[in-house]
């Protein structure tokens, strides 16, 4: 049994690569393993973000949660924001963090690239990461291959501190699916899947109908060569496809190949939305019948406090292991 620990971003719907690179696993994950899901919003006000959107995101992605098979009886799900303790080690783990090691982070490089200015936060984005991860003595991270370089630098943290002030945290490891990591974008697919990314051909939203994934899969770009086989490289679009009729199908990759041999782009595609409509459609009723219901309130209230219980116990042993605050009011 392992402790696991994750976060989504409640920056707009969820995409289809944030399902197939991430939370698909956090729901496989649930069997015999101790989990805690968050719904990382003080991540997501490192850019703007409209108060009333964000207010909106936060209850459908916790409900998304739900629907996608989170089951609060057996996983913790919780908003970070009212866990005061992620703020508070994020602030000792930017203490224990180097200036040249944020600033060298891809996303924060990808992010801040040509902008006249941007927040703080964008910069301490991964020691705030290192702490909701930190706090539960985490020892598997589900995630998509983005986010790989946050999960070194939050081991790199954890083994720093532990290091210089004692042993306080468990060194945790990345879980990568070995398919589905990186979801790229349709319109590009050199890409990957965005939720940001301001093409709407681009990205499939977890909520799109029926109608939009099939009209987003039919414009996907592909190549000209109209033979149905994986290679990243030369084919990227199709690659991806595959990748996707592959998850959402359960048929490997190699008997998608075969089966489709002798077939044109057009059918394949169709085939490929089908097979994604399959997978969202039952978490859409799933997610209409929750999001009206009292219950998601419920369930985040318990959740927080619970996590709080053990975010606290790590908080602490961590601030008398640094020696501040007094000892004996712990
Ligand atoms: P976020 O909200 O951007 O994405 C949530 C999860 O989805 C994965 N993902 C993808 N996987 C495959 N293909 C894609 N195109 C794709 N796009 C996104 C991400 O890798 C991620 O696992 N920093 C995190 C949130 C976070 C977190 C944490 C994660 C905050 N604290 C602690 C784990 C542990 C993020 O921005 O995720």
């Amino acid at each position: 049994m392992a402790k696991i620990f994750s976060g989504v971003q409640p920056t707009s719907i969820p995409t289809l690569g944030n399902y197939l690179g991430a939370m698909r696993n956090f729901v496989t994950l649930q069997d015999g393993n101790e989990c805690i899901y968050c719904i990382v919003d003080e991540h997501a006000i490192t850019v703007p973000q409209d108060p009333k959107e964000i207010q909106k995101n936060i209850h459908n992605l916790a409900a998304l949660y739900l629907a996608m098979g989170i089951d609060p009886k057996r996983s913790i799900l919780f908003i970070q924001s009212e866990v005061p303790c992620h703020a508070q080690l994020g602030w000792i783990m930017q203490c224990v963090s180097y200036m040249g090691e944020l600033e060298r982070m891809t996303q924060f490089k990808d992010k801040s690239k040509g902008k006249q200015s941007v927040s703080a936060g964008l910069l301490t984005y991964p020691p705030l990461m290192a702490a909701d991860i930190l706090l539960y003595q985490t020892e598997l991270v589900p995630v998509g291959a983005d986010q790989k370089q946050h999960l070194e630098l939050t081991r790199d943290l954890a083994e720093r501190f532990n290091k210089k002030y004692g042993q306080v945290f468990t060194v945790p490891e990345p879980y990568i699916p070995p398919v589905g990591a990186r979801i790229m974008s349709l319109a590009e697919p050199t890409k990957k899947m965005s939720k940001s990314d301001t093409n709407r051909k681009a990205t499939i939203f977890t909520l799109d109908s029926e109608k939009e994934i099939l009209k987003k899969i039919k414009s996907a770009t592909t190549d000209d060569e109209a033979s149905i086989r994986y290679d990243r490289e030369a084919k990227p679009g199709v690659s991806n496809l595959l990748d996707i009729f592959s998850l959402c199908s359960g048929r490997s990759v190699d008997e998608l190949v075969t089966a489709y041999q002798n077939k044109g782009y057009g059918e394949f595609k169709t085939d490929v939305a089908e097979s994604v409509i399959n997978v969202l459609s039952p978490i859409q009723e799933r997610y209409h019948n929750l999001i009206e219901s009292d219950e998601l309130d419920e369930i985040l209230d318990e959740g927080a406090e619970k996590a709080y219980a053990m975010a606290k116990k790590t908080l602490s042993e961590s601030e008398q292991a640094l020696g501040i605050g007094r000892r004996n009011r712990h």
